[in-house]
């Protein structure tokens, strides 16, 4: 692995502009559960179509706030890990200039990282369908434990819903941005994600250079100058240790 963590901080090293995608992946130290990891993966046990669709979030909203709305909940109280902390450090020490990520569990936030793009929204609220008025997650969790299902906006009483991208919504501004960036940026680097779901894994295949860390094998990993197959906290620690060093 060695030789592959100083070929990866020399591409760090060579790059002006360096963009990280993060997916599910980076957030299982975390004790947050991935989507398509063999028998641990959330969509091994559960249809992502009956958990976090607009259609069923929509149209059966008893059966979205069973159960898509509880994998939100679930990750509230997640607390960053080694990955999320070295990343904040990079992007404060200059390594990195923007974290792109498909997590909605808000854990680069909480590890200090400031320009992140939420391609796929987050945990941290709700709004109003009717007036966008916006509601913390955990109001939203109390209406929902006082049977309030959907939920009403508290201004107009029109149905609240959670600020997460579900399958059947539009991507949020911030993935054009994401997009422009990637585009004019030296070095891609993505981290725990399968690069499954589009149109986010474009973004492996516009950039100029690539970096995959990630355990299991991508469709992109024939694109890649360096692919790492280890845990993304033991390889994100090497590479800093060395880019600190030098
Ligand atoms: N270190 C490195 N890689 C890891 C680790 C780890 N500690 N743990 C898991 N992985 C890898 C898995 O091998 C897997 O390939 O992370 C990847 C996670 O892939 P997915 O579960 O598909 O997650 P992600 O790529 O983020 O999914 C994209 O799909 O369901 C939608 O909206 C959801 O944002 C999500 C999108």
């Amino acid at each position: 692995m060695d030789e592959k963590i100083q070929k990866a901080v020399q591409l760090i090293r060579e790059s002006n502009k360096v963009i990280v995608l993060t997916g599910a992946g980076i957030s299982t130290e975390s004790g947050i559960p991935d989507f398509r990891s063999p028998e641990t993966g959330l969509w091994e046990k559960i249809d992502p179509m009956k958990a976090l669709s607009t259609n069923i979030l929509l149209n059966n909203p008893e059966q979205f706030y069973a159960l898509g709305f509880k994998i939100l909940t679930s990750m509230l109280d997640a607390k960053p890990n080694k990955s999320h902390e070295i990343l904040a450090k990079m992007e404060r020490e200059g390594h990195i200039s923007t974290l792109v990520t498909q997590n909605i569990d808000n854990l680069h936030q909480k590890a200090g990282s400031q320009n992140v793009l939420e391609v796929h929204g987050h945990i941290r609220e709700g709004y109003c369908l009717n007036c966008h008025a916006k509601l913390s997650l955990e109001k939203i969790k109390e209406k929902v434990e006082h049977k309030e299902v959907p939920p009403k906006c508290m201004l107009c009483g029109g149905i609240v819903r959670p600020s997460v991208v579900m399958f059947g919504d539009p991507l949020p501004s911030c993935f054009d941005q994401a997009w422009n960036e990637t585009e004019n940026a030296d070095l891609l680097i993505v981290i725990g994600s399968s690069l499954e779901v589009g149109p986010v894994n474009y973004l492996a295949h516009i950039c100029k250079k690539l970096i995959i860390i990630n355990l299991a094998h991508t469709a992109y990993d024939h694109r890649a100058a360096v692919c790492i197959s280890e845990k993304a906290s033991e390889v994100l620690n090497k590479i800093y240790q060395l880019l600190k060093n030098n």
